[in-house]
């Protein structure tokens, strides 16, 4: 569906961030949609029904047991008579009632008795988000079919820098855009994994590919779309992780409710991936670039002397880099091994050699059409053996490895 002829019921929390979400509602509507805003007690504190009326052009709800807005409109039809729901600012205080199914006033009425999909914009104190409470009602919502975006890193109205910022209108749009784009389910996608199955746990992924700058115009680069690590990152965070995905130059958009570091060469990779330490498990989905230019120069200029010649260093291998800490070594590390002959052989020396936990083994020989593509054939080989799986969508894919690793992660707790 599309945007212009959607109607989308906006909930606007009690949140510093509420100012956004009157910009949100006119930006929804400059695109066609028709908003109708529900504003909490909360919220009130932040921002006015008169000014949120006026932006949507709509009369704005307030009160579950308010006679005037039932005799219009029952909170039930309110709830019902919109194609999307977005919660903005999404507060702690509305995702836990949320997640426990709590319905003491409009707004969690609204969200208890909706059949249709929820867009949750969170923005609280990054200590409210990273939480053990919060994680896990996050985990419990994005189980139950709830879609997330955001929230960002950076600087808080709090004084305090870290993720819990909300999403910006234009983002949150974006995101309204996707969920109706997407075919409408209440209940989570079949390829959602285990819900909470990584809760609280905290996971750095890398992907894409990295550009090593031969010159200030030109760069060595490879053919990773970054699809199968953009995948992962968005697995393990419908599956209840923190994730902080860093990402090389990739056309995919950035996973909502992940947070993502976006880089170019390997050694902003690695750089970006240190800072993001400590985690639990690191996946290193990216395709780094083995090698870059000795010495960055000025633009390479065609001359009689003939064509330049460039020399090569090799960058940090990432993946071994990772493994080999001693203090912050992740409790579980996975590489990848592309390859294009003898891949489970390759696969296994790379897994001694780089010291990680388990490799997930590709062929991306051309003709395979894995390199870019959207399915992927894959070998998890690890000590214990090594798993095939047929092919699949990278989605899959992604799901079923966090499946995987969420399996290991307890047998290496017991
Ligand atoms: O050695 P090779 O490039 O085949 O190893 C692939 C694995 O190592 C992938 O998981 C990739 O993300 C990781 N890697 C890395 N840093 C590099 C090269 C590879 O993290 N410089």
């Amino acid at each position: 569906m599309q945007l212009s002829s959607a109607r989308i019921l906006l909930v606007v929390g009690g949140g510093v961030a509420a100012y956004k979400s009157l910009d949100l509602a006119r930006r929804l509507r400059e695109r066609g949609a028709r908003v109708r805003a529900v504003l909490t007690d909360a919220g009130k504190h932040f921002i006015t029904p008169l000014s949120l009326a006026a932006l949507t052009g709509e009369k704005v709800f307030e009160d579950l047991f308010s006679l005037t807005d039932e005799a219009e409109m029952g909170h039930i039809e309110l709830s019902r008579d919109a194609d999307l729901i977005v919660i903005a600012p999404a507060t702690a205080d509305l995702l836990a009632k949320a997640s426990h199914g709590l319905a003491g006033d409009l707004a969690s009425t609204l969200l208890l008795a909706t059949d249709k999909r929820i867009l949750a914009a969170p923005a609280m104190n990054l200590r409210m988000w990273l939480a053990p409470a919060t994680r896990r009602n996050v985990a419990t919502l994005r189980g139950d079919g709830m879609l997330f975006v955001g929230p960002n890193d950076g600087a808080m109205a709090c004084g305090e820098f870290g993720p819990g910022r909300m999403a910006e209108p234009l983002e949150i749009v974006a995101a309204v855009e996707a969920a109706l784009a997407s075919p409408a389910a209440i209940a989570p996608p079949a390829s959602a994994a285990k819900a909470g199955a990584l809760a609280g746990k905290r996971v750095v992924v890398t992907s894409g590919p990295t550009h090593e700058p031969i010159d200030p115009v030109r760069y060595i680069a490879n053919r990773s779309s970054g699809k199968q690590g953009h995948a992962i990152a968005r697995a393990a965070a419908d599956a209840g992780a923190l994730v902080t995905l860093v990402s090389g130059p990739v056309n995919v958009a950035d996973p909502a409710g992940v947070h993502v570091v976006h880089v170019e060469t390997a050694r902003e990779m690695l750089a970006a991936v240190e800072k993001a330490l400590p985690c639990d498990i690191f996946i290193a989905a990216a395709a780094v670039a083995d090698w870059r230019v000795e010495a960055m120069r000025e633009k390479l200029k065609k001359s009689a002397a003939g064509p330049p010649r460039l020399a090569l260093v090799e960058n940090p291998d990432i993946l071994a880099t990772i493994a080999a800490l001693k203090k912050t070594r992740p409790a579980l590390v996975v590489g990848f091994a592309a390859e294009t002959e003898n891949v489970v052989a390759h696969a296994r020396k790379k897994l001694a050699r780089k010291k990680c936990d388990l490799i997930v083994a590709n062929d991306v020989s051309p003709e395979t059409g894995i390199m870019g593509g959207d399915n992927n054939e894959v070998h998890l080989v690890g000590a214990a053996g090594v798993e095939h799986w047929p092919k699949l969508a990278k989605d899959e894919v992604a799901r079923r490895l966090v499946e995987a690793i969420a399996l290991r992660l307890e047998d290496a707790a017991q």
